[in-house]
């Protein structure tokens, strides 16, 4: 089984690594004859009859879940919500007539998921899974499944499952945007090769990073990641990330709620890390950093291009402002990885954690 890293050391490396390939190969998995993007049509067709979509997801998916929301609600203009499955089950909102499932689950065996999908069937509401696993529980038990062909993930620390989620999410957004006559020249294919170029250049600057995690995340107890709009949800998935496998307790903040309260908590070398790549907030972003900066923070700005200032630390290539973050998440994976290397933790297996957690 081991012989599947091949040289690498630990499979999540490897995983950050085949980011760029599952990009690639999603694009010709979801394409047709003519080298359309397509999705089943009864999928679609169930979608646009919906009035809201609901997605449900736990962990790293739930992140996921969070950039779909907007590629959803910004390329078809259903209105989209983005649900904790431990929460929804037992708490659900007031639903609309006709809502639309989407359940997000690497494993597609995760029982907070599950739940909620039993009681939906029960409810007769139609649901979507879009899954890692052909034949996985929720995949079976929900009308439909999209696959993300990303090749199965072993490290407990999600990477390319979370990337190929969203790719997944762009391509039905696109594909349904179409079909309602939203968008008239679709870009996807190439905006979807573009982000395999932009994180592979990323993946093949391993050594920058590296010294970045040395230099900033080595002795401290604490860190934090902020952003705005879609910074922020990748902020959160870049908190997690360092938490799960290097135990630095880590928080993923919207910029300016920082200092509402929590901008207490900075001291002299906090780090804290802003992801600036949104033209309309990047100002308010890097205005955000500076004032944790005047508190002592040890800070670190990973922007995009066109967008960067010189001193930014890593500057990801330009992509669509809409996929940004497959490409700005990049790094932070990395900078997890080498954080949890360095401190000697075993990085594919972090303690406590499952790579499927089958109760509630
Ligand atoms: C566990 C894993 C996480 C994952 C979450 C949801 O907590 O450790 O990495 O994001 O479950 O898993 P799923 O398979 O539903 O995506």
């Amino acid at each position: 089984n081991d012989l599947e890293k091949g040289t690498y050391p630990y499979y999540m490396l490897k995983e950050i690594d085949e980011q760029p390939a599952v990009m690639r190969k999603l694009v010709l998995k979801y394409q047709d004859e003519e080298g359309k993007l397509s999705i089943d049509p009864e999928i679609v067709n169930t979608m646009m009859d919906s009035d809201r979509i609901y997605i449900i997801a736990a962990g790293t998916s739930y992140h996921a879940g969070l950039v779909g929301k907007k590629l959803l609600e910004e390329m078809t203009n259903i209105p989209t919500e983005v649900h904790v499955s431990s929460e929804f089950g037992y708490h659900t909102p007031l639903l609309p007539e006709k809502p639309f499932f989407i359940f997000i689950s690497q494993s597609g065996e995760t029982a907070d998921s599950r739940q909620v999908l039993v009681k939906m069937n029960e409810l007769g509401h139609p649901s979507l899974t879009v899954t890692n696993v052909a034949g996985s529980t929720l995949s079976r038990e929900s009308n439909f499944t999209l696959l993300l062909n990303a090749g199965p993930e072993i490290a407990v620390a999600s990477t390319k499952a979370y990337t190929a989620q969203i790719a997944v999410l762009a391509i039905l957004s696109e594909v349904v945007g179409m079909e309602k006559g939203l968008i008239d020249e679709p870009t996807m294919i190439h905006d979807l090769g573009i982000v395999a170029n932009a994180m592979q250049t990323l993946v093949d600057e391993k050594d920058v990073i590296e010294e970045l995690a040395s230099e900033y995340l080595s002795i401290t107890r604490n860190a934090f990641y902020i952003g705005r709009g879609m910074d922020y949800h990748v902020a959160l998935e870049a908190a997690l990330k360092l938490k799960e496998i290097s135990y630095i307790q880590t928080e993923g903040f919207a910029a300016g709620e920082l200092k509402h309260g929590t901008i207490a908590l900075i001291e002299k070398g906090t780090p804290v890390i802003a992801l600036v790549t949104e033209q309309a907030v990047a100002g308010h972003t890097r205005g955000n950093l500076q004032e944790t900066r005047a508190r002592g923070a040890h800070t670190m700005v990973i922007s995009m291009d066109g967008l960067d200032r010189p001193g930014d630390h890593i500057v990801i290539p330009k992509v669509n402002p809409l996929l940004s973050a497959l490409v700005s998440v990049i790094p932070t994976q990395l900078l997890s990885y080498y954080c949890s290397l360095h401190r000697g933790n075993d990085v594919d297996k972090p303690r406590n954690l499952a790579k499927s957690v089958t109760v509630e």
